[in-house]
């Protein structure tokens, strides 16, 4: 079976991996789920590094239909489900992930409404102690800080690959780890 794309390829996923290994905040029976998770290989990663609780949103059907047989082929017991993240969550987390779905997101018609819609519902679903991880090659570290601050603080940049063009150092994409503000 053929499970396609690893979106920004695998090294990002080891930094996440590395990123949520040496965490004090994430456990290995941490609720976690994966929005927008496409074949899923990110949950499967963290599969076999021992976290347990795992879950996997998408709104596309091929998506979750293929994710559900790259675990079931590995006897990996994933959670998943069709689901559109801007029509809210359905449930409480304690970590959300999120690699190149706001980026969609962000691209799609209405995109400045669907990504408020976006915020609104990832806040309303992530435990107040929870972490939001997100991936992007749209948007800088500091666009990502600027469009999440309303309801979310950045805790960590997980570094990434650099690239200088013009006597300016950049990333290629931006990889932060947001907090809930405290009301
Ligand atoms: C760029 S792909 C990334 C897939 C996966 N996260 C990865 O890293 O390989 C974006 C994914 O987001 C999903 N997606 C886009 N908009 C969504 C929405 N509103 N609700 C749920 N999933 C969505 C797409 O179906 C697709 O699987």
């Amino acid at each position: 079976m053929n499970p396609g794309e690893i979106w920004f390829g695998e090294d990002i996923v080891d930094r996440i991996i590395r990123w949520l290994n040496k965490s004090e905040i994430a456990k290995k029976e941490s609720k976690i789920v994966d929005i927008g998770c496409g074949n899923g290989m990110l949950l499967i990663e963290l599969a076999n590094e021992g976290y347990t609780n795992l879950h996997g949103l998408d709104y596309s059907k091929k998506a979750v239909e293929l994710a559900k047989a790259i675990a079931e082929k590995q006897n990996i017991n994933i959670s998943y489900s069709e689901c559109d993240v801007l029509e809210g969550l359905k449930d409480n987390y304690d970590i959300i992930h999120d690699k190149g779905t706001y980026d969609a997101i962000s691209l799609s018609e209405d995109a400045t409404e669907n990504r408020h819609k976006y915020i609104e519902n990832v806040y309303n679903s992530l435990q107040d102690d929870g972490v939001f991880i997100i991936t992007s090659c749209n948007w800088t570290q500091h666009e990502l800080d600027q469009h999440f601050k309303v309801k979310f603080y950045l805790t960590e940049i997980i570094a990434t690959p650099q690239f200088k063009f013009g006597g300016v150092i950049g990333n290629v994409v931006s990889l932060c780890v947001f907090k809930k503000n405290k009301i």
